[in-house]
């Protein structure tokens, strides 16, 4: 494989990212990780060998060939013009660039055609986006979507290794006492990453909200599946919500097509999607299954009750594979399988 540099390379996604090239068999020529300041110096043991943590602000980005940016939508903003300047392709994590027209924003084994259209920088989807066009771009490529009301439930490890240790916190403060948290009178246990406790709680809002009413997170769904489905006439109404799971990201989704679609004919062609699995009601597919695992899991294919024709369906990935780390890596591959 290229020299490759991961920028982020202590964080959730990071560290990730350093497994699944180690489980996909790559070889890097050479190997740099970044990460802040504070990081810096630290070394970190890879297949490949011990790797010294650069500081990002002072690394010279010359020689690298792809460099995959989790570190936040500052830093790659900052910092990832000058790495594809200097000649290398950067697959982005962070939603910086993912609505410049001049970047493609690529789901692997969905989209891969717009690697082609690439100038040196390649968005990777948001995590909730990314698993269910999974589900949804086969059954966009059969019949043409045309609406779709989506539900997200998205795990604490969306807000990175921070949102996993308040998890593990609260579940562990709030759970010392089982009657309060059934009949009232428990106390905040002192975290302050979302607005209310996420331990044994479901939080109606995913991100920060932005325009209408809708967070952030919610505007990423409607535009960045517009813009991977080349379909910008979508109408997607979306809600995103934050659940005290670690791993796995699931999204509960109806849509309607410009045509009416059977559940037979949903079942095959999610059958047949790459990277995902479809799953029967006798074992629905939830976070825990989807944790650790590359494939995102289908379950729970039906037909619309109200407006008939349409499709009601689950899909759950692990954010941190599928919906991160692996993707960007997979985006990595298909620009060296074209150089
Ligand atoms: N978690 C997910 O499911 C997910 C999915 C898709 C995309 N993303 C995106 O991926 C990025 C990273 O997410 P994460 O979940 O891995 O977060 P994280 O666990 O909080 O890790 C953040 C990483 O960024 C580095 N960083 C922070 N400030 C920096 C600075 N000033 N200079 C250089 N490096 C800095 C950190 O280094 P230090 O350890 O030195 O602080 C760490 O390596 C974000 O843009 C996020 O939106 C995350």
């Amino acid at each position: 494989m290229a020299r490759v540099a991961i920028v982020g390379a202590t964080g959730a996604v990071g560290t990730t990212m350093l497994e699944i090239l180690s489980e996909r068999g790559h070889e890097p020529n050479e190997l740099r990780l970044m990460a802040s300041s504070r990081s810096a110096g630290r070394v970190i043991a890879t297949k490949w060998g011990d790797v010294t943590i650069e500081d990002l602000a002072t690394a010279d980005p010359s020689g690298i060939e792809v460099a995959l940016f989790s570190a936040g939508g500052g830093r790659s903003r900052e910092f990832a013009p000058a790495f594809a300047a200097s000649g290398a392709v950067v697959v982005d994590n962070s939603s910086a660039f993912r609505m410049d027209d001049q970047v493609p924003l690529i789901v692997s084994q969905v989209n891969d055609h717009a690697v082609a259209d690439h100038h040196g920088i390649i968005a990777n989807p948001n995590c909730t986006t990314m698993t269910l066009m999974m589900a949804a771009g086969p059954l966009h490529a059969a019949a043409g979507l045309r609406t779709m009301t989506a539900t997200s439930y998205q795990s604490v490890s969306g807000s990175g290794q921070t949102g996993m240790d308040v998890l593990a916190h609260e579940i562990d403060v709030l759970g010392k006492d089982r009657e309060l948290l059934a009949k009232g009178g428990w106390s905040e246990p002192g975290s302050d990453l979302y607005s209310r406790p996420i331990g044994f709680n479901v939080l109606p809002h995913a991100g920060s909200f932005a325009e209408a009413g809708y967070t952030d997170e919610e505007w990423k769904l409607v535009n960045e599946t517009r813009k991977i489905l080349e379909a910008p006439d979508v109408l997607v109404e979306p809600t995103c919500v934050r659940v005290p799971v670690m791993v796995g990201h699931g999204i509960s989704a109806t849509m309607h097509f410009e045509r009416p679609v059977s559940v037979a004919e949903a079942n095959e062609v999610l059958a047949n999607a790459p990277g995902a699995q479809l799953w029967d009601d006798s074992k629905v597919p939830t976070p825990l299954d989807s944790a650790g695992i590359d494939d995102v899991l289908i379950g729970r294919v039906r037909q619309t009750l109200g407006e008939p024709g349409g499709i009601s369906l689950w899909t759950v990935g692990d954010n941190l594979r599928k919906g991160a780390a692996l993707n960007a890596v997979q985006i990595a591959e298909l620009v060296l399988d074209t150089r």
